[in-house]
């Protein structure tokens, strides 16, 4: 692909930026970044929350890996690669939810410690908030909720995180929940107070 960054000119001011549309939505936006395996219940933690902080006041878009792979995303693949580029696009996309004063919610295995801190770069320490939705792997192979985890075993999905790809242990977290240990509404509210002083707006 050619590049033409030498003739691009991004526009940095704006009469409306992010702190004007953060005051009209009364809230700090940040990107809540939500790393685990397949099946350790980041997309069902997703949705409890973003329902909480809803109720609460708060303006919400979830991005999840499932649905991003079938459309902006849906040219790439589980290589090492092309898992860079899937998180390097959703960062990239949550950069501009963020501008918008809107929290975002990601779900994605996101998984090494290369990929992760990649996002946190382009997004920007200040309003990356990580978590680790953590159940050991024979759980999330137990509850097998789309049935992918039997088919790796099988040898009919290649690259698959904890069978035959690696998940690295998130060492940069702010927090990390035990989906095997702790009921839903547990793991919500751990969440929310970890995240809400740093997303209510003064
Ligand atoms: S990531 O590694 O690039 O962050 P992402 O979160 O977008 O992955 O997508 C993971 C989802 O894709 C899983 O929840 C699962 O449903 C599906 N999937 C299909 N093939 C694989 C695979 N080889 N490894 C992991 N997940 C896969």
């Amino acid at each position: 692909m050619q590049s033409n960054s030498g003739n691009i000119f991004p526009v940095f001011h704006q009469i409306l930026g992010r702190t004007e549309k953060e005051q009209v939505l009364r809230q700090r936006a940040k990107v809540i970044w939500l790393t685990g395996l397949s099946g350790a219940g980041k997309t069902t933690l997703a949705q409890h929350l973003e329902k909480a902080l809803s109720d609460k006041g708060y303006f919400t878009q979830i991005l999840d890996g499932d649905n991003i792979r079938t459309g902006i995303n849906n040219n790439l693949g589980f290589s090492e690669d092309d898992r860079f580029e899937n998180i390097r696009r959703i960062a990239e996309i949550s950069k501009l939810f963020v501008n918008c004063g809107v929290i975002t919610i990601n779900c994605f295995i996101s998984p090494t410690e290369d990929i992760r801190n990649m996002a946190r770069r382009i997004i920007g320490q200040d309003d990356f908030i990580e978590i680790y939705v953590n159940a050991p792997l024979t759980v999330c192979e137990d509850r097998d909720v789309k049935g992918l985890y039997s088919r790796a075993r099988r040898g009919e999905i290649k690259e698959f995180t904890g069978i035959t790809s690696p998940f690295e242990t998130p060492e940069n977290i702010d927090f990390e929940i035990r989906t095997d240990l702790f009921s839903i509404e547990k793991s919500v509210s751990q969440i929310l107070e970890v995240i809400l002083p740093r997303i209510a707006y003064h």
